[in-house]
């Protein structure tokens, strides 16, 4: 069924755990990570990129809708995320279009600007029922992120994060431990003493972004320091392809896209149960 983010998130804290979230950019994706999740038994989150937006024309209603109505049909909780929002246009459209949360990425601005445009992003947010993450430091390495204030994988001062989630209000809090994006192999080491001392410094829970460039025995360490949500994007992309590409190899004459977008939802259901095993269970 379809629930809130704030929820989920939540239920992991008080469970020590982490919910998994996963980057959705087709109806075959919403379908293979509930699909995925169901079979792990875990709960989930469907999360949808501002790049995955820009993909669909710039459009964000027609996925949301289709990934709410797999995630309504579900038979574990699941609950729709907006990621990775840097245009406030954007923001302002996610409760119309059923997402109960945010993240408004200022990351890469200078603290100060960071600050500003969040506190006001939350405050908005907050007004519209919706439940807000941001970032502090920089995880860097996404795909066509902004020119950066910042050198990539600059890690986030437990003080400083203190105080930006007091100044701000924000619901959960991104941090730079150690992780980058888009990594296609799990060879990223996370600072677990930093993840510890920023979940003692900081009030509300934190988010791990990149995190399929992390190992799994990396990510159960994650978890235990404090990681409350995990965002996996690149993994299911690389599990998608790989299984499309053999589909397109065995079958080279198919003119049906159901042959091969069948395998590609597969190997992505199957990614997202390992990985709802390693991190919410
Ligand atoms: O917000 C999305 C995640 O940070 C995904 O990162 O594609 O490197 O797994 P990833
Ligand atoms: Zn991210």
């Amino acid at each position: 069924s379809l629930v809130s983010t704030g929820e989920l998130v939540a239920r992991a804290v008080a469970g020590r755990r982490a919910v998994p979230a996963f980057n959705v950019i087709t109806l075959e994706y919403a379908e293979a990570v509930t699909a995925g999740a169901e079979a792990a038994g875990s709960p989930v989150i469907l999360q949808i990129s501002e790049n995955a937006v820009r993909f669909h024309g710039g459009r964000v209603e027609p996925l949301a809708r289709a990934a709410a109505g797999v995630a309504r049909t579900s038979r574990t909780d699941v609950a729709l995320h907006l990621d990775h929002v840097t245009d406030v246009r954007l923001l302002h459209e996610a409760a119309d279009a059923g997402f109960s949360s945010v993240m408004f990425d200022a990351g890469a601005l200078p603290y100060a600007d960071n600050l500003a445009a969040t506190l006001a992003a939350a405050r908005w947010a907050h007004g519209a029922g919706l439940w807000l993450e941001a970032e502090l430091g920089y995880v860097g390495g996404k795909p066509g992120a902004p020119a950066s204030a910042h050198a990539a994988g600059v890690r986030t001062d437990p003080d400083e994060a203190a105080r930006f989630v007091a100044d701000t209000g924000v619901d959960a809090l991104a941090v730079a431990v150690g992780s980058s994006h888009a990594m296609t192999e799990r060879s990223a080491s996370l600072d677990h003493g930093l993840i510890e001392r920023l979940r003692d410094a900081v009030p509300v829970p934190l988010v791990l972004h990149g995190s399929s460039g992390v190992g799994d025995d990396d990510l159960r360490a994650a978890v235990t320091a404090g990681v409350a949500k995990v965002n996996i994007g690149t993994a299911l992309g690389i599990a998608f392809t790989r299984a499309v590409r053999d589909a397109l190899q065995a079958r080279p004459d198919t003119a049906d896209p159901r042959h091969y977008l069948d395998r590609g939802r597969a190997a992505v259901a199957q990614t997202v149960r390992e990985l709802c095993s390693v991190v919410a269970l």
